[in-house]
């Protein structure tokens, strides 16, 4: 049970997610490129609960960073016709704030809470009710004459993003009824996004400058964005203002990124791999102090496109680098005796 704490909603919700213009957001599934699994299936339960005029269930979205988990949510509400609330993790910092963002919901709404695996298990106790029967049990007053009282919420639907879905409690994972992988884009897609953002924002591109951009984006829309900012500056500074193939193989090399989008980052964790540790097996957090990133960076940001690639793998006893990871740096593997005798066992 908790006090509840009206003050707190103003600063703990986020009006708006800053990192992304707001103008390269698609409004509609039919405008947001990719993911088409999730759109088939959200599509249906989105007009099955338009049909029913209930709300939709709490929906939990889940992948590597910036693939468009929050325009997704966004989107949600929009093709639902109801409002949304967004917030994260690590901003409800006390029982009393998610109590107060709770109470402060309209019928129907959607609350977004991002990085939904960072909230504190207290915080998380409260949404069990308040998500299986929109309830809310909260403590008004202190010492003897505190009471405790039982209070309605408002139907409403909690959409959770996380990186990390290993990390969510299983009493927190099993009350989303709908639960979306979301996977990296293949180049193609990144490609559309490339030209659409392009278009949106008044950016000349032609069809092999996008594509470029496209390969260097490592499966990731947000990335994408960056890039095609980026070159864009080279293209108006240093060249005749449209993006090419040319221009955005040049600035992509000044920035230090590769022809498959790996950046400095991504060569040091191979390279240390194969020179400190002999291409592997090594421990996640060995291998984060030998680079100087955290482990969670590591496996949210790094990895993901690494073992995509093929270039590394997990495995029970560490990290490893494969044949392929060694052949994108010229080198040959002594791949992997051990391996090839485990085969022979
Ligand atoms: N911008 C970022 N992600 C996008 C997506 N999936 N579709 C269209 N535009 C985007």
């Amino acid at each position: 049970m908790v006090k509840i704490n009206k003050r707190i909603i103003e600063t703990n919700l986020r009006n708006e997610d800053i990192e992304i213009e707001p103008k390269l957001r698609p409004q509609t599934l039919d405008t947001y490129i990719g993911q088409e699994k999730v759109k088939r299936n959200m599509r249906v339960y989105i007009e099955a609960a338009k049909n029913r005029q209930e709300t939709l269930d709490h929906v939990l979205l889940y992948g590597p960073p910036g693939l468009g988990k929050t325009t997704l949510s966004n989107i949600i509400a929009n093709e639902m016709g109801v409002g949304i609330k967004t917030t994260s993790g690590p901003a409800i910092e006390h029982p009393g704030d998610m109590a107060a963002i709770l109470n402060n919901l309209n019928e129907g709404d959607i609350l977004f809470i991002d990085e939904i695996h960072r909230l504190n298990r207290l915080i998380e106790e409260i949404l069990y009710p308040a998500m299986e029967d929109f309830v809310l049990d909260i403590v008004i007053g202190k010492g003897p004459s505190a009471k405790s009282i039982r209070i309605d919420l408002p139907k409403f639907t909690l959409v959770g993003a996380t990186t990390r879905i290993g990390l969510l409690t299983a009493p927190l994972r099993d009350r989303f009824g709908v639960v979306n992988r979301l996977e990296l884009y293949n180049n193609d897609e990144l490609k559309t996004i490339v030209t659409r953002s392009a278009n949106v924002l008044g950016i000349k591109i032609d069809e092999k400058g996008a594509e470029e951009i496209a390969k260097r984006s490592r499966g990731t829309p947000r990335i994408a964005n960056r890039f095609l900012k980026r070159v864009r500056d080279f293209a108006e500074v240093k060249y005749e203002g449209t993006i090419t193939k040319t221009v955005a193989e040049e600035t992509l090399n000044i920035l230090e990124v590769d022809k498959i989008g790996l950046d400095v980052t991504d060569r040091n964790l191979i390279m240390t791999m194969i020179e400190k540790f002999g291409g592997g097996p090594v421990g996640l957090d060995t291998l984060a102090v030998s680079i100087g990133e955290e482990s969670d960076t590591i496996e949210d940001v790094y990895e993901p496109y690494l073992i995509q690639l093929g270039y590394i793998q997990r495995t029970p006893r560490g990290r490893v680098v494969t044949e392929l990871g060694y052949k994108h740096f010229g080198l040959k593997s002594n791949i992997n005796t051990e391996t090839e005798n485990m085969k022979l066992f």
